[in-house]
């Protein structure tokens, strides 16, 4: 078996070596580059356009802009997982809608002369004042959820907390831009990009220019990561495509890490107004949320801000209303652990808050608020051992020794904490199909037009596939990131392997099953007559469980059949509604941090991250994505931040010096535990995801641990040095 063993990346030396061909890797004859010209003002209106000198330039082919764009049809695409509004049309009207909107594109023959000509165009605008305000600007129709009546309940609570917390706007930043090399055939197109989702971007595609999905390929390999970043088709893709049909060429078209603050979507910030009542002990009574958050002027985004609010703790008055708010901004996006996280941190700040007000310990304040069922869906949980994580988490971490008292421990200059937060994370999946196809040396090669953005999907596919085929890891090929292959839902959600993985499991099957009853028809075979339940598979031998000796090959049988393969559909479809579980992944995350007393740093001196995710397909890629995702919450709760200009909406910090990240120097021991168990109500396989679960509740244990560190209760997101001050 090797689902559950420790593989590394079958893909591995192909990026190490550089052979693995990201977006504009890809070599396409005749290509030519395009560059974005994008708006200097935050809102108002194209005046006129000076293009004369850029399309003087030699090897300048075209400059394309509002002024002499085609018209595209931009049909309505229902598949998508687009916000409700309108996408924004590029060069389809004068108006611009944010800072740094595209406003024409340069195509020449060399990179060099198209950023040279793209510097010499010259645009005039009507400029309006932007808004930025997250606080005050007129919001849209709330969306509410109630059970209770929480209002009444929070009156009369014994124990009463009113706290506002803030989170910034932040910015995936993967390492590999956006990018997109685009060829027509006609009215064929051909699009190498880097995409999450290769059904969705052709979809897209196909729907802006007015073609059918099978006119319009994607094909993206490999994603050099993506955290929500590429779930989405966005105007550089279109643009692209238009430029490349324009000029007749093939079109490479990067954007700059710059454009990509703007060219992609964010974590949009939130402003989050939380009020809790609970009795003497600390059980819950009565919840208030009071959430908002920004959104663009054109699409109206909403993410899983609700969801933590209303299944993690038993409380039988909630209230919530969450508003986004139409700022002068590009549409946000999914950022790894959407919703979840910015709630978590909410929710699991004021957990602590509560816990040191009434005197409970944090860890046994969750413990008495631990509800039987979903209270919000009157669901039982498929799977739910949070309270395993929180007991295994605090014993492995010595939680039991931490002095209640937050500043109570020094090391020298340091005040030092710990802190802990409990996460869940929706534990989906979606309907995938895949193909398995057995050569006749005994190799396999299985198919499905997933992505892999970094969590190992090449692997964890290939590990899958290797287990039900009977085969060594080495002799399955798994491929993916192309839209001829059989259609899968985004690679995001964490629902990868529960979707795409079940199909390739279910295909896999099918096409052991196929050999398997070939062999024993097969009056030449020596499984001839077996009993076809009898049959297993190992290292490519199909044998009688009971008489290893009776058996054969997969070549053996291929070859004296004269058959060059076999192949065989797999599929995975979720159960219909309605569901009869809440299926959600869940963890535990502890934290200990030192706290400059004079200066305010805060250095996270240990992680430990606990969790309920179900079956782990490869342990060796389940610590790169619960490491990523400490890294990545340390990241959110102590660096990331995206500054807005309030005068334009200019991004300050649209570049990786002034966006901070973490660097290895930064990150201290990190360790992820998973409870060993499955859970078959999510999906065959039994996984429940891992990727986003990952990052819920790790700003928070970071932030409870900087309370705990020096009693200074920071209710906004990054914690910088100045509030510890
Ligand atoms: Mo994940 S935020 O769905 O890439």
């Amino acid at each position: 078996m090797t689902v559950g063993a420790p593989t590394p990346r079958v893909e591995g030396r192909l990026k190490v070596t550089g052979a693995a061909r990201f977006a504009a890797d890809h070599p396409v004859e005749g290509v030519v580059h395009a560059v974005v010209v994008d708006a200097t003002v935050g809102r108002g209106r194209i005046t006129g356009i000076d293009v004369d000198a850029a399309t003087a330039q030699p090897g300048v082919l075209a400059v394309i802009s509002h002024v002499n764009a085609p018209r595209l049809p931009y049909r309505d695409n229902a598949g998508s997982h687009h916000p409700p509004g309108q996408r924004l049309r590029v060069f389809q009207d004068d108006r611009i809608r944010f800072f740094g909107q595209p406003v024409a594109v340069v195509v020449a023959s060399t990179l060099p002369s198209a950023q040279h000509a793209a510097g010499l165009i010259e645009v005039a605008y009507e400029a309006e004042r932007p808004s930025f305000d997250l606080d005050s600007a007129p919001a849209n129709e709330p969306v509410a959820y109630a059970r209770g009546s929480a209002e009444e309940a929070l009156a009369s609570a014994a124990v009463r907390l009113d706290v506002t917390y803030r989170t910034s706007r932040n910015h995936h930043n993967p390492m590999e831009p956006p990018a997109t090399i685009a060829a027509w055939d006609g009215d064929r197109l051909t699009v190498w990009d880097k995409t999450q989702w290769v059904g969705g971007t052709q979809a897209e595609l196909a729907a802006v220019f007015g073609l059918p999905d099978e006119a319009v390929r994607v094909l993206s390999p490999f994603v050099g990561g993506g955290f929500g970043s590429a779930l989405r088709c966005w105007p550089h893709v279109v643009i692209a495509a238009l430029a490349a049909r324009v000029v007749g060429r093939p079109v490479k078209l990067v954007l700059t890490r710059r454009q990509m603050y703007v060219g992609t979507g964010f974590r949009p910030a939130y402003r989050y107004r939380l009020r809790l009542g609970s009795d003497r002990d600390g059980r819950l009574g009565a919840a208030v949320h009071d959430i908002r958050a920004e959104t663009s002027r054109y699409e109206n985004f909403h993410e899983g801000i609700l969801a933590v609010g209303q299944m993690m703790y038993s409380l039988p008055h909630v209230s919530q209303e969450y508003r986004t708010v139409p700022l002068d901004v590009n549409t946000p996006v999914w950022m790894r652990g959407p919703g979840y996280s910015t709630a978590a941190f909410v929710i699991e700040s004021a957990l602590d808050e509560l816990a040191d007000r009434i005197g409970v310990d944090p860890v046994e304040l969750r413990h008495r608020n631990e509800p039987t069922h979903d209270e919000s869906t009157g669901l039982p949980f498929s799977t739910r051992r949070l309270r395993e994580c929180l007991d295994v988490g605090a014993r492995e971490f010595g939680w039991r020794n931490r002095p209640p008292a937050p500043r109570s421990q020094r090391d020298g200059d340091w005040l030092i904490g710990t802190g802990m937060a409990a996460g869940g994370y929706d534990a989906s999946r979606d309907a995938a199909q895949a193909r398995a196809r057995l050569d006749a040396d005994g190799s396999a090669v299985v198919e499905a037009a997933t992505s892999d953005m970094g969590p190992g999907t090449y692997t964890s596919m290939t590990q899958v596939a290797a287990d039900a085929l009977g085969l060594a890891v080495d002799r399955v090929r798994f491929r993916l990131g192309d839209s001829l292959l059989p259609p899968t839902p985004s690679h995001g959600g964490s629902q990868t392997m529960a979707s795409v993985g079940s199909a390739v499991q279910d295909g896999c099957d099918n096409l052991r099953r196929q050999a398997i009853a070939l062999a024993v028809h097969d009056v030449d075979s020596p499984l001839h007559g077996a009993d076809p339940d009898t049959v297993i598979v190992r290292a490519g031998r199909m044998s009688v469980r009971d008489h290893p000796a009776r058996g054969e090959t997969y070549s053996q049988l291929l070859s004296r059949q004269g058959r060059t393969h076999l192949e065989a559909p797999g599929s995975f479809t979720p159960p219909p509604p309605p569901e009869r579980f809440s299926l959600y992944g869940f963890a535990a995350t502890f934290a200990e941090v030192a706290v400059d007393a004079r200066l305010g740093l805060v250095r996270v001196r240990r992680m430990l991250g606990v969790y309920d995710a179900g079956r782990i397909i490869n342990p060796m890629l389940a610590d790169s994505q619960a490491i990523g995702g400490m890294v990545g919450g340390i990241s959110t709760a102590l660096l990331e931040h995206t500054v807005t200009d309030p005068r334009d909406g200019r991004i300050a910090n649209a570049n990786l010096a002034d966006y901070l990240v973490p660097v290895n120097a930064d990150m201290p021991e990190l360790r992820a535990v998973y409870l060993p168990g499955e859970d078959r109500e999510v999906d065959p396989l039994g996984v429940k995801g891992i990727g986003e679960l990952v990052h819920v509740g790790v700003a928070p244990a970071i932030a409870n641990a900087v309370f705990h560190a020096t009693g200074r209760r920071i209710r906004e997101l990054p914690i910088t040095a100045d509030m510890l001050l």
